[in-house]
């Protein structure tokens, strides 16, 4: 995720182009530029880190005659964070600007055309490969926006970009699909940016682009048309009426809660580029040259080692991978014991967290191969893994893990089907379907993420006043619902503890009573039948149960929550959101902050 911004108008356009990343940095912040035209002349500055060292930069410059430009605060996909991979990206003649958010899935193979014909790169992204493409598009096309038609056309992925040129010293193009794309109307100015916050405090006059659109603006015009035909697309002016913090929520009362309507975006994106058809095998390029595991230790802190305990089963199924899971703080202090071919698989959103890159520098030490899952291009963990794969979740800002728990678990699922392709141990009639529900999952998680929140509102309401809680699953709903107790306790402090639910005979059981509820996860699998009686036992002793459950599982509880299935495991998308909207509903009904919890902090840099 990045944030982009365009402006064309009458005022100075690098102050205002920075005022609108200041409020787009949430969207992304490794790295920042600008590219604006002054006496018809193409100029770009950036920065690595904040925008404050971009405003730096700009201090010492003569800006004030530019009245078109662009700026983008980025979140690194491809290539680290540093000056040469930030936007925008400038075309190899030095004409066209581009800045862009999304990723284009087919660069390597467009990156490769367009060496053969003599371009050179200067960065590891797949923005500029889309600046030199639409610089070859323009040669054999008879005009600016026609070359930009021609190259998002060749582009598969997903992309909001904008098109500075000295062709068209008055204009700005952009095109997007996937990625949002948002114009500005004012009066002697327009603008476009990934958000309505970055232009908010000029226009409150908005014109929504749909995929598969493309604009131009200048000062006093603006137009969108189709990519595919050219044909020109009759827009309706919007007026919006939000503040610039809510909007930059996008409407939503917290980052939490936008975050978890985020999760179906956030598959899409974890999936593109790896998951292409049924006929092809996953890619994961990042691991091609590596051996493939004897063994895998996943090793991780918090909702990450819950991601991870979730991952197991399926690397152990599908890849015939004997797998083991522990708590970062506890592996690094043991002498673990580790085999010649085992692999240690760190999982972390943020790359930085202590123990974890601890139980890295150890497990490499040893000699054994590391391989990172990671939301932070550039972090530690990241550079220090032997191989990284990124979960492209973009910036996660609320304070309790939600949509990076959601790609993590993509990942895990992406992983076992491609050491199962590799070693042959993938059933291809498991393959097939895997392939077929990962790729329906975002547009069906999507359809029913309100009504799941209407419903999680409800039951937050009913269930509020309790002291203690247990959530209770079994099999792969066994780390469901330890994240489900852990998302409780730190949003609402409610006490809450994840159970295995057969174990809770072994003790847990004594602390049952009618103010003792449990949150019981009961799916259509092959273990309904146990954890219905563990419900019943629970129930025997006068317990309230709220009991998660798929479509047509009869079942006798206090309050039943019905959720979608998918095929295999893959239910675990729709209950992860049920779980999350539960504590996030009940932690709003309680009034806590809920974006920054008590005592907790994002990024645990410290043991
Ligand atoms: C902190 C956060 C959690 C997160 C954990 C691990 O405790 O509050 O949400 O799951 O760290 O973080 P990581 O960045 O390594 O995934």
């Amino acid at each position: 995720m990045c944030g982009v911004i365009g402006y064309a108008g009458h005022r100075p356009a690098v102050p205002l182009i920075m005022d609108g990343l200041r409020s787009l940095e949430y969207r992304g912040y490794d790295s920042a530029g600008i590219a604006f035209l002054q006496n018809r002349k193409l100029d770009v500055v950036r920065a690595e880190g904040k925008l404050a060292n971009l405003s730096a930069m700009l201090v010492t410059r003569d800006v004030s005659h530019a009245t078109i430009g662009i700026g983008h605060t980025r979140w690194a996909t491809h290539g680290v964070p540093a000056v040469r991979n930030a936007h925008p990206h400038k075309s190899n003649d030095g004409t066209i600007a581009v800045i862009h958010n999304g990723i284009i899935e087919n660069y390597q193979e467009l990156k490769a055309m367009l060496l053969e014909r003599g371009y050179v790169f200067y960065s590891e992204t797949d923005t500029e490969v889309l600046t030199n493409l639409i610089a070859e598009g323009r040669k054999c096309n008879d005009s600016l926006p026609d070359a930009l038609r021609w190259a998002v056309s060749q582009a598969a992925g997903a992309y909001a970009l904008v098109v500075l040129s000295e062709e068209e010293p008055d204009a700005l193009y952009g095109a997007r699909l996937s990625s949002p794309l948002i114009m500005g109307v004012g009066t002697g100015e327009n603008f476009v940016a990934s958000d309505v916050p970055a232009f908010l405090p000029h226009t409150r006059n908005v014109v929504f682009l749909e995929d598969g659109e493309y604009f131009r603006i200048t000062a006093h015009s603006w137009e969108v048309r189709r990519v595919c035909d050219n044909e020109r697309v009759a827009k309706t002016v919007q007026t919006v009426q939000w503040d610039v913090q809510s909007a930059q929520k996008g409407g939503f009362k917290h980052f939490m809660l936008k975050e978890i309507f985020e999760q179906p975006k956030v598959l899409t994106d974890c999936l593109a580029g790896r998951l292409i058809s049924p006929d092809l095998p996953v890619r994961l390029p990042e691991l091609d040259n590596r051996p493939i595991p004897g063994r895998i230790r996943i090793v991780a802190c918090g909702t990450s080692y819950n991601a991870g305990a979730w991952g197991a089963p399926l690397l152990e199924a599908w890849a015939g991978i004997p797998v083991s899971v522990e708590i970062a703080s506890e592996f690094r202090y043991r002498d673990p014991l580790l085999q010649p071919d085992e692999a240690v698989m760190v999982i972390s959103q943020s790359g930085e967290t202590a123990d974890t890159l601890a139980s890295l520098r150890l497990a490499r030490e040893r000699g054994a191969m590391v391989i990172g899952i990671c939301n932070v291009v550039g972090s530690s963990i990241a550079r220090e893994a032997d191989a990284v794969i990124f979960t492209q979740a973009g910036p996660e800002i609320s304070v309790a893990s939600t949509k990076a728990m959601c790609s993590q678990m993509a990942l895990l699922v992406l992983l076992a089907l491609y050491y199962g392709q590799k070693k042959g141990t993938l059933d291809v009639g498991v393959w097939r379907e895997a392939c077929d529900a990962l790729r329906a999952l975002p547009t069906l998680l999507e359809g029913v993420l309100p009504e799941m929140r209407n419903r999680a509102a409800e039951l937050a309401k009913s269930y509020a006043q309790a002291k203690s809680f247990f959530f209770l699953g079994r099999g792969p709903c066994f780390p469901l619902a330890l994240e489900g107790a852990l998302k409780l306790k730190e949003l609402s402090y409610i006490h809450a503890e994840g159970y295995a639910s057969g174990e809770m005979k072994h003790g847990p059981i004594a602390l049952i009573d009618p103010d003792f509820p449990t949150l019981a996860i009961a799916l259509d699998d092959a273990l309904f039948p146990k954890v219905k009686s563990n419900i019943e036992e629970v129930q025997a002793r006068r317990g309230r149960v709220l009991a998660i459950v798929n479509p047509g599982r009869e079942l006798r509880a206090d309050d039943v929550w019905t959720v979608p299935a998918a095929w295999g495991p893959l239910s675990a998308f729709f209950v992860l959101p049920a779980l999350q909207l539960f504590s996030y509903e009940t932690a709003d009904y309680l009034g806590k902050d809920v974006d920054q919890p008590r005592n907790l902090a994002k990024s645990v840099t410290v043991e």
